[in-house]
């Protein structure tokens, strides 16, 4: 009987053996995982490979090691009464009167490969190649590529074409630091290598593809974390005459079918939210919303307080359900000084009790005596809260206040990663621009061919000149993100395809027309040329296959990932390289500095 996973040396896979193939003389292949002593004569050997572990009785003499790489041909027989493994897929069965053939000897490995031992990340990136026979890695490395699978048929069944975009390429302005490649031809010239394929999918919209899709590797040189490396992959995506909820279902429908094949279950439409409300709310723009503990809005209720701590533009707060008892004093002085190092200038606090009689306050301890029973009530009210529970607030600026309760959110409630929801949600109407530099200069949310909300663009195109200073931070975009669990998952936008306004974006972030000329000249070139309105998107599968599969680390999932300081230990890389080379490429190393 040969079966899909027939080869010329092998009949089976090692997992997929059961009680239906009992009486089978079967071959398979793998590596030792395990050997114990059954007998003088006989030993039990778990043969493993990427579909599980098959339980083999052996000749005890023969020199079986850990890792040593073997095809075994034997019979499949159901394991005697009372002997069956019910934690092993193969539990049922094993393999009997066996005939071994060693294929490689193997060193003992240099950890070992159960699931239960913590190893060392540089020494597991070291050794990736055996890292990655580990149960959890092949399940890792096959869900994403099913996520990649999924994502192709889905972008395919909806009219998309795969375009490959080059790799060696001028800057693009995603925002981060380029990686650069120097040009042995063009000795002092450098190529950069793509932060994302975003200003040569824009000029296929301008081809005429229509609906450009890739699976995209992207470079950016930024300090690395647990949701970051220097290379990535994302689903990249534009489509020209579609609207902004055009692009939305697009990619929904794709990341749908990602999940589907991963996790079997459907996840339904996403929710929605706008940006002012996602930082109202949950004081950041990837809420969390797997669980509550909303930011109330307490700043009327201090309209005209005493207490000097919320005479502020804007008061905020969350409410701890049980906090009162679960944190002890010294705990709330963490979070007092967390808030701090966040940029608040306190956090203030307070236990709700049951009120001592009809005049007393419900809130006791911290801050409690400063407000009137007016506040203390108002404050209750706003937060929901109960006795026993702490509530938190924080007087500032409103930006600020946002941040840290946001950030005070998730400390306090974030569930674990692998918790077994997915919380899908679009993230709507982000502003142009997220801030001002310290120079005074608009610093664009998203990259600047983002097209302004509609309603916005009459007051940036204002014949008099654009508005200035803080009057810019009110404009909206046509920016939208798409967030899972808190985690970014993508994000896109509709494009900018008329020049002038193209132009005016370039006038307000100070780039002056010789610059943008200089930088994007060739997209502004083309845009003279019949540019058809467009949008896209691009959604990072480091991300969405880590949270798909529970993991805490993008690392996980990828097979040959950098260290968190940008390095690989099993190849050395970043490395010197001979002078002859630097020669060739007209470059001198300096000293460090
Ligand atoms: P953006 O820069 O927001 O948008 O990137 C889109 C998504 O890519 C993922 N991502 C990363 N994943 C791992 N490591 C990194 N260093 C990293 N950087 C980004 C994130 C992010 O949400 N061209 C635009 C998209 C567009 O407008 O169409 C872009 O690249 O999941
Ligand atoms: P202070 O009057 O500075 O001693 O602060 C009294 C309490 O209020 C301390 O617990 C501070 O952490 C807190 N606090 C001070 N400033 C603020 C603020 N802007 N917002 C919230 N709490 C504050």
């Amino acid at each position: 009987m040969t079966g899909i996973d027939a080869t010329a040396m092998r009949t089976d896979l090692c997992g997929r053996l059961g009680r239906g193939d009992a009486g089978r003389t079967v071959t398979v292949c793998g590596w030792v995982d395990r050997r114990r002593e059954h007998s003088e004569h006989l030993a039990f050997v778990d043969l493993r490979d990427h579909s599980g572990v098959l339980q083999c009785v052996v000749d005890g003499a023969r020199d079986l090691r850990s890792e040593y790489v073997v095809r075994i041909t034997g019979t499949v027989r159901p394991r005697p009464e009372g002997t069956a493994n019910p934690a092993l897929a193969t539990g049922e069965v094993e393999l009997q009167d066996c005939e071994v053939e060693l294929l490689s000897r193997a060193q003992p490995p240099p950890f070992p490969l159960d699931e239960r031992t913590e190893v060392d990340e540089t020494l597991r990136l070291r050794h990736r190649y055996v890292d990655l026979r580990k149960p959890r890695m092949q399940h890792n490395l096959r869900a994403r590529a099913a996520v990649n699978g999924a994502i192709r048929r889905a972008m395919d069944a909806q009219g998309f074409v795969e375009v490959e975009t080059p790799m060696l390429i001028a800057s693009t302005p995603e925002g981060a630091r380029d990686f650069v490649v120097p040009s042995r031809k063009e000795p002092g010239s450098f190529y950069a290598l793509p932060q994302s394929p975003q200003i040569f999918k824009q000029l296929t919209m301008v081809g005429g593809v229509d609906r450009y899709y890739q699976i995209a590797r992207c470079l950016r040189d930024e300090d690395l974390r647990a949701d970051r490396q220097f290379e990535f992959s994302q689903l990249d995506v534009e489509a020209s005459f579609v609207t902004r909820d055009d692009v939305l279902g697009f990619v929904t429908r794709a990341v749908a079918e990602a999940t589907i094949e991963v996790t079997g279950h459907d996840p339904g439409t996403f929710d929605r939210m706008t940006w002012h409300d996602a930082m109202e709310r949950f004081g950041s723009d990837k809420p969390d919303t797997r669980f509550g503990m909303e930011l109330a809005e307490l700043t009327p209720i201090f309209a005209e307080t005493q207490a000097r701590v919320f005479q502020a533009p804007c008061v905020k707060g969350i409410c701890l359900t049980g906090g009162a008892e679960s944190l002890p004093r010294s705990r709330v002085d963490e979070l007092v000084a967390t808030c701090q190092r966040w940029g608040a200038k306190g956090l203030a606090w307070m236990r709700v009790v049951a009120a001592p009689d009809i005049s007393g306050s419900d809130l006791d301890g911290g801050v409690a005596k400063f407000l009137s029973a007016a506040e203390a009530a108002g404050v209750i009210e706003a937060l929901d809260a109960r006795p026993g529970d702490m509530v938190f607030l924080v007087a500032d600026k409103r930006p600020v206040v946002r941040h840290v309760l946001g950030l005070l959110r998730l400390e306090l409630g974030r569930p674990p990663v692998n918790d077994g929801s997915l919380n899908y949600l679009w993230v709507v109407d982000f502003p142009l621009f997220e801030g001002l530099s310290a120079e005074g200069e608009p610093i664009p949310s998203h990259h600047p061919f983002t097209m302004p909300h509609e309603y916005d663009l009459p007051a940036l195109m204002d014949a008099d000149g654009p508005p200035s200073g803080e009057a810019l931070l009110d404009i909206r975009s046509q920016a939208y993100d798409l967030v899972l669990n808190g985690w970014e998952l993508g994000s896109g936008s509709v494009r900018i395809h008329r020049r002038e306004v193209q132009q005016r974006i370039f006038e307000v972030l100070g780039i002056a027309a010789g610059e943008a000329q200089e930088r994007f000249g060739f997209l502004l070139d083309a845009f003279r040329y019949g540019a058809p309105p467009h949008a896209g998107f691009a959604v990072g599968l480091d991300r969405l296959a880590a949270l798909l599969v529970g993991e805490e680390n993008i690392r996980e999932v990828i097979a040959f990932p950098k260290t968190q300081s940008g390095t690989d230990p099993l190849t050395d890389a970043p490395s010197p390289i001979a002078d002859t080379h630097l020669q060739e490429l007209g470059l001198r190393v300096l000293p460090p500095a």
